[in-house]
């Protein structure tokens, strides 16, 4: 039997299974309780045969997820920035290679990792008040969790540099222009969109599914795992820069007297 969680919920509805990101007042943004257990989660689901499908998503109507959690990265030293790095990359290329296809349903903000994860499903609907974004660039870092792998192979490499080297988010119609996102769906109509294309999905074999997938992945992702430990490597030389440091608490210390306002 599967423990509760602290940070998603699951929802068994035969044939889908939904996981929600569930930090609301946090935007959803991914601490290292969320990583763990979104990979036990995963875990369960790949055993699991009577699911064939798996939804996304965020709770609450503000966020998919905002990100990685910002609270847990100003201590980061080079070794950690790594560790933090790969653990990332293992969930999210979990959510990848998981042998059921994966929809996210984009219901807000997905930003950073939230972006990452999404980028990592196989489809990505999303609300039309949805933003997408990589800010990482804002704080001296940059995507570390396979964003820098994953989106050009979606967008392109031009695309991909304007998202990630200058931080810009993107409205959910601008996403559907770029191919970031696959279609774009009222808020109240983002649930059972979601839940028609799995159905959809789930009227083919499971094998045939399962082979596609894997075929389409491995073929775009030669060098994938060589790259993916580069970009850890890049994410944790930044650490030891000033310049991301004095960024990252920046922000931190603009939330506190913020809180302290109120
Ligand atoms: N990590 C930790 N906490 C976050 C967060 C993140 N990535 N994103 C949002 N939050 C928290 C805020 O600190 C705030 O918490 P508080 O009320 O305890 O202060 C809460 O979520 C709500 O966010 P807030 O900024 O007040 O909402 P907003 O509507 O004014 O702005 C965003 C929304 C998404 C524009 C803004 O929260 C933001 O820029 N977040 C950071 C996004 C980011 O840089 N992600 C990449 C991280 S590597």
């Amino acid at each position: 039997m599967s423990r509760p969680y602290e940070t998603i919920k699951t929802k068994k509805e035969q044939p889908t299974t939904w996981i929600t990101l569930n930090r609301p007042h946090k935007l959803n943004a991914i601490n290292a309780t969320m990583l763990q257990e979104l990979s036990e989660a995963l875990n369960t689901i790949e055993k699991n045969i009577n699911v064939r499908c798996v939804i996304i998503t965020g709770e609450g109507k503000q966020a998919f997820s905002a990100g990685a959690d910002i609270t847990e990265l100003h201590k980061l030293t080079h070794k950690t920035a790594a560790e933090f790095s790969r653990k990332g990359q293992q969930v999210f290329s979990q959510v990848e290679a998981l042998s059921k296809p994966v929809v996210a349903a984009i219901n807000g903000y997905a930003l950073g990792g939230g972006m990452e994860l999404a980028l990592a499903c196989d489809f990505r609907l999303a609300s039309d008040h949805a933003e997408l974004g990589f800010p990482e660039m804002k704080l001296g870092m940059i995507p570390a969790w396979g964003g820098t792998q994953r989106l050009p192979r979606i967008v392109g490499v031009a695309k991909a540099k304007w998202l990630i080297m200058l931080g810009d988010r993107v409205k959910a119609e601008e996403a559907l222009k770029m191919g970031l996102v696959d279609k774009v769906v009222l808020p109240n109509k983002l649930e059972a969109e979601a839940e028609a294309l799995t159905q959809r999905i789930c009227e083919h074999p499971p094998a045939a599914l399962k082979y596609a997938k894997h075929a389409i992945n491995s073929g775009t992702q030669a060098s994938f795992e060589y790259e993916l430990k580069k970009e850890t490597e890049f994410f944790a030389q930044l650490f030891s820069t000033k310049e991301t440091k004095e960024k990252i608490e920046s922000f931190i210390s603009q939330r506190n007297k913020k809180e302290g306002d109120c």
